[in-house]
């Protein structure tokens, strides 16, 4: 064993939910030892999309060297670690299988307790790894998959006050990309277009008067598609960094109105944007400018990037909260899909 403080509660993480495969040393649920992230991308983008079968596979390849890699990183050996916690749901069952066989694995192999965690809860808990979390706070989760608000009373509790009804944001960005013949995943790309061009389509702002925090964006989808598909058939050449950024305003300002709301009506002391699209910087500036305007007593939690997609350290982070509430699993763990904060 190397010289670690026997107190210290050292964390393996591992996430494999979809097409990132990460393991990652977390020190006492803040510090990270270590983050190894092996995209996949590549391999999807031909597809225009992430392809099951092919994330597996990739994971299977990359599991191990990753954990190894995380160990090596972090200075530590498998007999210093306190637990090893992983990605159970929600997510492509295969991918999850392969990072939910190897925790069950290594835990086993090394007599080390198994704790199980919620993707969605990691992505919150990135926020933990830049500041400590003061609460009652709300976070506007934003990722590929999923478009929520969700008030936390204490840690480890989830309340969700608002979801998409159609699609995610970021699948809306991605559905959007594709039309303007950009590769997947688009998000950051339209990003970049959105900064070079004006909004000048009027693209609707579904839902942004409605006294609920639902959201969604199937219609701006639909809308978008149509004026691009009307101009090609007239063999119209559109601007692609003015219709990039007419569907960002729609999708920034729909997304910070609702939370706004939501932070004036629950007593909330922080928010936290978590998920890929959380590394929006139209995003990021516009809840930074509303928050320091309208909300001078909440403090906004926006990690960084590197935090914002899909890793695990974010892992780490909420597997500590779960080893502290006695949360944990034994070798029967199983790969839960479609695992939601109420499941
Ligand atoms: O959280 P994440 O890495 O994976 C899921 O759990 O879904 O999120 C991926 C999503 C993709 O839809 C991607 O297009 C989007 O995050 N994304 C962005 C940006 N960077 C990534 N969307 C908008 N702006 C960005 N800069
Ligand atoms: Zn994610």
């Amino acid at each position: 064993m190397s010289d670690l403080k026997q107190e210290e509660c050292l964390i393996l993480a591992i996430e494999s939910s979809c097409d990132e495969t990460s393991a990652a040393v977390i020190r006492n649920g803040t510090e990270v030892l270590s983050n190894i992230i092996a995209s996949q991308i590549k391999s999807h983008q031909r597809f225009g999309g992430v392809v099951p079968e092919v994330a597996s596979r990739h994971h299977v390849e990359q599991i191990t060297i990753c954990m190894e890699e995380a160990l090596e990183e972090a200075g530590i050996e498998a007999d210093d670690l306190t637990a090893v916690g992983v990605t159970y749901g929600p997510g492509l069952v295969g991918a999850l299988l392969i990072g939910v066989s190897a925790a069950k694995a290594f835990a086993w192999a090394n007599d080390l307790p198994l704790i199980p965690v919620n993707h969605m809860a990691g992505h919150i808990y990135a926020a933990k790894l830049v500041q400590p979390l003061v609460f009652p706070l709300m976070t506007l989760l934003v990722s590929g998959g999923h478009t929520e608000l969700v008030y936390m009373e204490e840690d480890g509790s989830y309340q969700i006050i608002g979801e998409t009804r159609d699609d995610a944001a970021g699948e809306a960005y991605d559905k959007v990309g594709r039309v303007l013949g950009l590769s997947y995943p688009s998000g950051k790309e339209i990003d970049v277009l959105a900064h070079l061009g004006r909004d000048t389509f009027d693209f609707p702002r579904a839902m942004i008067k409605e006294d609920n925090y639902d959201f969604s964006f199937s219609g701006l989808k639909s809308a978008f598609i149509n004026t691009v598909h009307n101009a090609q058939q007239r063999e119209e050449a559109l601007s692609k960094e003015d219709l990039a950024a007419s569907f960002q305003a729609s999708v920034v300002e729909v997304l910070v109105s609702k939370t706004l709301r939501a932070c004036r009506e629950y007593p909330v002391k922080q928010l936290i944007v978590a998920g890929g699209v959380a590394a929006n910087k139209g995003l990021r500036e516009a809840l930074e400018k509303a928050v320091a305007q309208e909300l001078p007593d909440v403090t906004l939690i926006v990690p960084p990037l590197k935090l914002c997609g899909d890793n695990a350290a974010m892992i780490g982070a909420a597997a500590f909260i779960e080893l502290e509430k006695g949360h944990l699993a034994d070798y029967r763990l199983n790969a839960v899909p479609g695992l939601s904060f109420t499941s």
